[in-house]
């Protein structure tokens, strides 16, 4: 690690972000968690079910907002989002728990034939235990109107001049935001303005995009080349065949995440495998994906190298693998101790 990334090095590159613009376009969630007591349930009088007594409701950013959430938390001085949401309660929700982390929101648009994506997980609780009941979603149920699609493709036209970077949350399998046409405009403007950072993370598309970087993991990444093959374990050399073949097909470097593995960079005609930063059990890896790319985007704007940004977005990741129970993100001071943590280690076992 400290052969590609120095700690002076490490900190030059977090201290960059505070005067960057970075924009996320793509799906935004709410993810709300509603707290049922149930040992202040009482048998309803009109039907034989016990009613849910909900005493707490918690929520927070999710998918595309998450993302943004992990540029505000690494010290990103301006983070805009863009998408189209529902004209909603759940839209003025998400609204302000993206104000309140200092997310500009300004630019969503709203629609009557849209819902603001929202999941919804009841937690019940019992005298000494607690259990989740089936999540509650909320999603578009049309793909996105052609003059939203033209709305949306507008905005992001005129804003994508005073942006550093933009990343793509392309979350939902189907009537999200990235639509065809959507992907399309983003692709030429990636061309355009060859010298912002676009990022992409797709769970289903990632080998359409083009001009751009590629986040997959690895079974993204692998159904994107064989669409066909069984989502078996690979060896790194056909991993790096895998991201290599993206890479030429979108023209610019694909970072396949590997989960407790770390991570493969195909970039500048070659590849390398990054372990990843060493962590402690137990683990929960929501959110690791978003606070890697939201590393990788920011290091990248700071000028870092892909190897560089491979290896910060690999330390912010980590610092949230080790998050329980929330999705988590990773400031520069956690990304400095575990820097300084994956050190020791790596001393103690030199
Ligand atoms: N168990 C782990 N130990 C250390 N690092 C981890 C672990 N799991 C994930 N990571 C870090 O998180 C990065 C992203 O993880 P992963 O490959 O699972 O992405 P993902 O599948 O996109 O995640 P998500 O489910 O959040 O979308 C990895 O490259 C690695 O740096
Ligand atoms: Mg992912």
């Amino acid at each position: 690690m400290e052969d590609l990334l120095s700690r002076t090095r490490l900190q030059e590159i977090l201290s960059r972000s505070s005067d960057r613009k970075i924009g996320v376009i793509g799906d935004l969630a709410l993810d709300a968690y509603w707290y049922a007591d149930m040992t202040r349930s009482f048998l309803s009088r009109e039907t034989p079910r016990f009613p849910r007594p909900i005493v707490r409701e918690v929520f927070s950013p999710g998918a595309g907002a998450n993302v943004a959430h992990n540029l505000a938390a690494l010290g990103v001085g301006q983070v805009v989002v863009f998408s189209v949401v529902g004209e909603d309660w759940r839209r003025d929700i998400l609204t302000d728990v993206l104000t309140s982390l200092g997310i500009e929101a300004g630019h969503l648009i709203a629609s009557s034939q849209r819902s603001t994506v929202t999941y919804v997980k009841p937690i019940l609780q019992g005298y000494d235990s607690w259990q989740e009941d089936s999540r509650l979603d909320f999603e578009s149920d049309q793909p996105l109107a052609p003059a939203l699609e033209d709305a949306l493709i507008d905005m992001i036209r005129q804003r994508l001049p005073e942006l550093d970077a933009l990343l793509i949350a392309d979350q939902l399998e189907i009537n999200g935001i990235i639509t065809d046409r959507v992907r399309g405009a983003l692709n030429d403007l990636a061309a355009h303005y060859a010298d912002r950072w676009f990022v992409v993370d797709s769970r289903q598309r990632i080998g359409l995009f083009r001009n751009m970087i590629l986040k997959p993991n690895w079974r993204e990444a692998l159904r994107a080349v064989y669409p066909d093959r069984s989502d078996r374990a690979l060896p790194h050399d056909e991993l790096a065949r895998i991201g290599q073949t993206l890479a030429d097909r979108a023209g610019r470097p694909v970072f396949v995440t590997l989960s407790e593995e770390g991570l493969m960079i195909c970039a500048e005609g070659t590849h390398r495998h990054l372990p990843a930063a060493p962590v402690q059990p137990p683990l929960d890896p929501v959110g690791a994906g978003d606070a890697f790319a939201a590393a990788l985007a920011v290091s990248l704007t700071a000028g870092a190298t892909p190897w560089e940004a491979g290896t910060v977005a690999n330390l912010a990741a980590a610092v949230v693998v080790e998050k329980l129970n929330q999705t988590g993100t990773a400031s520069p001071d956690e990304i400095l101790t575990r820097y300084d943590l994956a050190r020791q280690e790596r001393q103690h076992h030199a």
